[in-house]
């Protein structure tokens, strides 16, 4: 028998990489909310779990084991939590570290691109330590690179292990790709990118200066501006709304976005979506959070809005993103909160734990018209 399915239903395998920390607790979340899409969309996801970081260390010995990489490279989208473990950030003599998990992760499937949305709901104006009249209306998207910069080039001790060297290298092609998705984004955008790097002391950062250059050849309908990274440290706390796309290196980008995060009120907002020419990797910008871990506080919405990023961007479902993002609005807007966001007068049962406020959101996700008839 022939199985009659509508072209817009979708079959699709999701990966879940909880990883360590509070990772478990936000992407659980995360999940809810893309069984409850499928549900009211009619599509079909189906999940699996693996190891990485320390929980894959503790469990098989390597933060990235073959298991998971061979999952990873055959399905369609990944939805992962955090890694790092503070045993090790104290202790430099251990030699495998929860974090190889992910940046082996980033190299081998190839996800050079790393896009960071900054985005203020307007019912979280008051949640930043910046002034309100400062963040309205700020709205910017980072593309930091993922796969090369310092975080890659070699490193090691020398001198009898007196002396420690990491080397910043960008090749060409590297910052063409980026630069490549930056500008064409920023067309979908308010058609202005801001590139930044440290080409004043930096020989990687001329040449990625350069090519940026280059590449702009290519797009005279988007305005391009460079920035030094200190002045545009400085730049977005003073005058967030003067930035729209922004492209910079891996570690500039990594700084970069932490700060930024406070344009959004808390890091406990904001997620991230890293692609390349494979799979995509969803993921939020926060770390594994060890402080708060277990008692069940930690803020789900970055692993939720990573998943509606998740929806848009490797399955082409808009619509599906957008309910996500809609319900999010309307939790926010009724007036719930997780610990990181609440303000002083919020009243205590509209503070939600992480397990309520991914519950809240889900009861708000409708499909704005029905599909049948
Ligand atoms: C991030 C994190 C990682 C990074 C760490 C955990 C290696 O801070 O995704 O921003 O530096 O890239
Ligand atoms: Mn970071």
């Amino acid at each position: 028998m022939i199985k009659h399915t509508h072209d817009n239903k979708m079959k699709k395998r999701i990966v879940i990489l909880p990883g360590d920390g509070i990772g478990a607790e936000v992407t659980a979340e995360g999940r809810k909310v893309l069984e409850r899409i499928a549900e009211i969309f009619g599509h079909t996801f189906e999940f699996d779990n693996a190891l990485i970081g320390h929980a894959a260390i503790e469990k098989t010995g390597s933060p990235l084991p073959d298991a998971t990489l061979n999952k990873l490279k055959s399905c369609d989208a990944i939805l992962f939590g955090a890694v790092g473990h503070p045993k090790y950030d104290n202790d430099p003599t251990l030699k495998v570290r929860p974090e190889q998990g992910l940046l082996k992760m980033r190299k081998e499937l190839g996800l050079y691109a790393n896009l960071r949305p900054i985005k203020l709901f307007d019912q979280l104006l008051g949640a930043s330590s910046i002034k309100p009249e400062v963040l309205k209306g700020s709205d910017i998207l980072f593309f930091r690179e993922l796969t090369g910069d310092v975080y890659f080039g070699e490193k090691g001790r020398m001198n009898e292990n007196n002396t420690a060297y990491d080397t910043m290298i960008y090749h060409r092609y590297e910052v063409e790709r980026i630069a490549h998705k930056a500008f064409q984004a920023a067309r979908t955008r308010r058609k202005k990118v801001t590139s930044v790097d440290k080409a004043n002391v930096l020989e990687s950062s001329r040449l990625w200066r350069e090519t940026v250059n280059q590449v702009s050849r290519e797009y005279t309908d988007v305005a391009l501006e460079h920035q030094f990274v200190d002045a545009a440290a400085m730049k977005l706390i003073q005058n967030p709304r003067s930035f729209d796309v922004v492209v910079t290196g891996n570690l500039f980008g990594d700084i970069l976005t932490d700060e930024a995060s406070q344009i959004a009120g808390s890091m406990g907002m904001l997620a991230s979506a890293s692609v390349g020419d494979k799979v995509g990797l969803y993921e939020p910008i926060h770390g594994s959070a060890h402080d708060i871990t277990g008692k069940g506080i930690a803020n789900p919405l970055a692993s939720i809005l990573s998943a509606a990023l998740l929806l848009d961007i490797s399955f082409g479902m808009k619509e599906e993103s957008n309910a996500v993002i809609n319900a999010v609005e309307q939790t926010l807007a009724e007036g719930f909160r997780t610990v990181d966001i609440a303000e002083k007068d919020t009243p205590t049962e509209k503070v939600l734990n992480t397990h309520l406020m991914g519950q809240r959101v889900c009861g708000k996700i409708h499909q704005k018209e029905t599909i049948h008839s």
